[in-house]
């Protein structure tokens, strides 16, 4: 059976990762984010109540349930007190049950100046980022001078690296940009003042990892973002500023390669995508709108609309590839209800120009409701036939099928623990 168990999104965000996380999350000990940082937006809904995640783990609302923050993630302390704080309001016990890796990256407010004057200095190449520091963060973690958690427990050490790093960053936002520069004072409180509130929940992820295993227990990875958002795969250089597909766990919570069981891919049954770059598949007509209007697609993080288009097939097959998906769960089934017909991207035509253009395989749609179906035969013909024909053309098993925002509306054709 397995044991270690990842949720990876394979397009560009928003795929239902954290409805499905916490899905998954009734037979587990642990639950791991491993990159990203609160660009991520992931939505839970549990008996009709919302609860929007961006740094948390999916796992925060099963009782008993670890959340780990692993190195990887790039962290911004007040945005995880906030939080924290939101969900302890609705009577969640969260801090007992949260651990925050020390080697975690800090996000602090030049990184936010620079996120914010890079976006407007790039004008209409502008990549769309969601403005929270995050490309500024990780580039100070590879320049081997960034902050991280451990280092606020050092008052006078922590001075004096900001100093150093604020004279650096503010040569930059002052000359280069015409921006204003950021104080250390502004600095320490966002991050040294909060110190005494994160010690406790400050660990070691790696060596947490190791007891789960050696105790034999189920581990759950959450992937942020999506695959054609990696920094290295996706379609640079409209992607975020960390390895978004399955290679990233190793390096960012503490897990071998090996211990990897079993790699979900969440796919969206349409395609969609917030910020700029590009997206063969979208669709910039009244089909996209409906789409859009249906699915609600508007982004958990920022409230920007999301771009719509038809499934892309191709994407799929590289990113399956890339990440080694052993199955996908193709999320949002109800929002496809309704039209007369619905396209399959099954490759991309390279010959004719520059940008690829989808070669499409055109299927009927269904008239009737998917919304809350949870069983395979609840389904219309015509939308089983839409699965197999997306498994057939991607050569991937479709596990799970999502057909409402809810825990429960979920067909699970393969129990994976
Ligand atoms: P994530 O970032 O991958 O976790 O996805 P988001 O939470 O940002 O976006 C997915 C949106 O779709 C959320 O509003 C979910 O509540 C919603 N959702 C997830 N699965 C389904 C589904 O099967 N049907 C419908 N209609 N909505 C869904
Ligand atoms: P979840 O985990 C969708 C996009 C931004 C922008 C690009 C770079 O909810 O799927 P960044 O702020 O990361 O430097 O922005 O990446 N982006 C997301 N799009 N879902 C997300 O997360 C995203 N996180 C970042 O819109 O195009
Ligand atoms: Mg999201």
């Amino acid at each position: 059976m397995n044991k270690n168990v990842v949720v990876i999104g394979t397009h560009w965000g928003d795929e239902g990762k954290g409805k499905i996380v916490d899905l998954l999350t009734e037979k587990v000990a642990a639950v791991v984010r491993f990159q990203g940082g609160h660009n991520a937006g992931h939505t839970l809904v549990v008996e009709g109540v919302t609860t929007v995640l961006h740094l948390i783990p999916s796992g925060i609302l099963r009782q008993g349930v670890r959340c780990l923050i692993g190195n990887g993630v790039v962290l911004s302390i007040p945005d995880l007190f906030a939080e924290i704080d939101k969900l302890e309001a609705t009577g969640l016990a969260v801090t007992e049950r949260l651990v925050v890796s020390f080697g975690c990256p800090l996000i602090m407010p030049y990184h936010i100046a620079l996120d914010a004057c890079r976006e407007r200095r790039r004008g209409n190449q502008k990549i769309g980022t969601t403005g929270r520091g995050i490309g500024p963060a990780y580039e100070d973690k590879v320049a081997r001078r960034g902050l991280r958690v451990q280092d606020l427990f050092n008052e006078q050490s922590l001075t004096f690296k900001l100093e150093e790093l604020l004279d650096y960053h503010n040569f930059v936002l002052e000359k280069y940009f015409g921006s204003k520069a950021i104080s250390v004072a502004e600095c320490l409180a966002a991050s040294a003042a909060y110190a005494d509130r994160l010690k406790p929940l400050v660990g070691d992820v790696v060596a947490e990892l190791g007891s789960l295993k050696a105790a034999g227990a189920k581990i759950l990875f959450e992937g942020a973002q999506g695959a054609l958002l990696d920094i290295d795969h996706g379609t640079y250089p409209f992607v975020t500023s960390s390895n978004t597909t399955a290679g990233a766990i190793s390096s960012g919570c503490g897990v071998g390669p090996l211990d990897l069981d079993y790699i979900l891919g969440i796919t969206k049954a349409y395609t969609t995508r917030v910020g700029e770059g590009p997206f063969p598949t979208e669709l910039l007509n009244e089909t996209g709108q409906y789409l859009a209007d249906k699915g609600h697609e508007f982004g958990s993080t920022t409230g920007r609309p999301r771009r719509c288009g038809w499934f892309d097939g191709y994407a799929l097959k590289r990113v399956s590839q890339l990440n080694s998906l052993s199955a996908i769960c193709l999320t949002k089934m109800d929002v496809l209800d309704g039209l007369d017909e619905i396209s399959i991207c099954v490759d991309y035509d390279h010959s004719v120009a520059e940008d690829p253009r989808p070669v499409y395989e055109v299927v009927p749609g269904w008239q009737e409701t998917t919304a809350g179906v949870r069983t395979l035969a609840g389904l219309p013909a015509n939308a089983r036939d839409y699965l197999a024909k997306i498994e057939a053309v991607c050569g991937i098993p479709i596990d799970f099928v999502s057909t409402g925002p809810d825990r429960e509306d979920t067909i699970v054709l393969k129990e994976i623990f």
